[in-house]
């Protein structure tokens, strides 16, 4: 009998992920139709929603247009052929696609993973719905076991971590890359709050947080999640928000 070792097993592991990222993603695209105007989030996972989305403009002829919550985004979207329009053109946003980092059983999500929460607030803020893709390990009962991202001035970025960790009760980190912080497209940093999973109030939280002067927006998206397309190895689920604008 073969001994498969870690090292065989790894890749393994990381492609099922990868299959479910990519089985969420293009799910989500069920709810584009023509002429909408999409928000594209930014991550692993939205991005097969990008990919997915250009090969419908080029090989179904669909017609939208898109705004990206970043720059990388930005640029696999006009890789892939999607027409971009800048977000302050449009009176509102259709829809966004988006990942998430965790969500909870009231559609709460921990974003920021990525570094881009600011823009994807702003973007998912000015949509009539929300639409989150996510594999089986972002569902949490309670969050806070990924660590809270909070964008923050550079200026005196240390005050403001002090302020955080005072608040949270809880170790706060700033971003690194290397021996230098992580500047966000905004050019701003990124302060990680390791809380562990005891965010039962995050709508409070949220409220609390913003009040740090120093803060610029914190990785909370409270209330606006409307559909999680949730990927695991039984099957793609569409779990829709029964408090959310798309339920029934
Ligand atoms: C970026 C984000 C991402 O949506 C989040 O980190 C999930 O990313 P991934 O799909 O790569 O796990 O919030 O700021």
């Amino acid at each position: 009998m073969k001994i498969l070792n870690s090292l065989t097993i790894l890749p393994i592991i990381m492609d099922k992920v990868e299959v479910l990222k990519q089985q969420a993603g293009i799910e989500a695209c069920k709810f584009v139709k023509n002429g909408m105007k999409v928000g594209l989030g930014t991550g692993s996972t939205v991005k097969y929603t990008v990919i997915e989305l250009g090969r419908r403009i080029t090989e179904e002829g669909l017609e939208i247009v898109g705004v990206p919550t970043s720059l990388a985004t930005e640029k696999l979207a006009t890789k892939v052929g999607i027409p971009l329009v800048e977000l302050s053109e449009c009176t509102h946003l259709d829809i966004v696609i988006d990942g998430a980092d965790e969500f909870d059983n009231n559609y709460n999500l921990i974003k920021g993973g990525g570094a881009a929460l600011l823009r994807e607030k702003i973007v998912a803020q000015e949509s009539l719905s929300m639409i989150v893709v996510a594999d089986e390990r972002k569902m949490v009962g309670t969050l806070g076991a990924f660590p809270l991202p909070v964008e923050i001035t550079p200026f005196s970025h240390q005050a403001t971590i002090r302020q955080l960790s005072t608040l949270l009760d809880s170790r706060v980190n700033c971003r690194m890359a290397g021996d230098n912080p992580v500047v966000t497209d905004n050019g701003n940093y990124i302060a990680d709050a390791h809380c562990g999973p005891k965010l039962s109030n995050p709508e409070a939280l949220e409220v609390e947080i913003l009040k740090i002067a120093g803060v610029v927006q914190v990785g909370l998206f409270n209330n606006m999640c409307d559909v999680v397309i949730l990927a695991s190895s039984t099957g793609v689920e569409t779990k829709i928000n029964p408090n959310g604008r798309l339920a029934e």
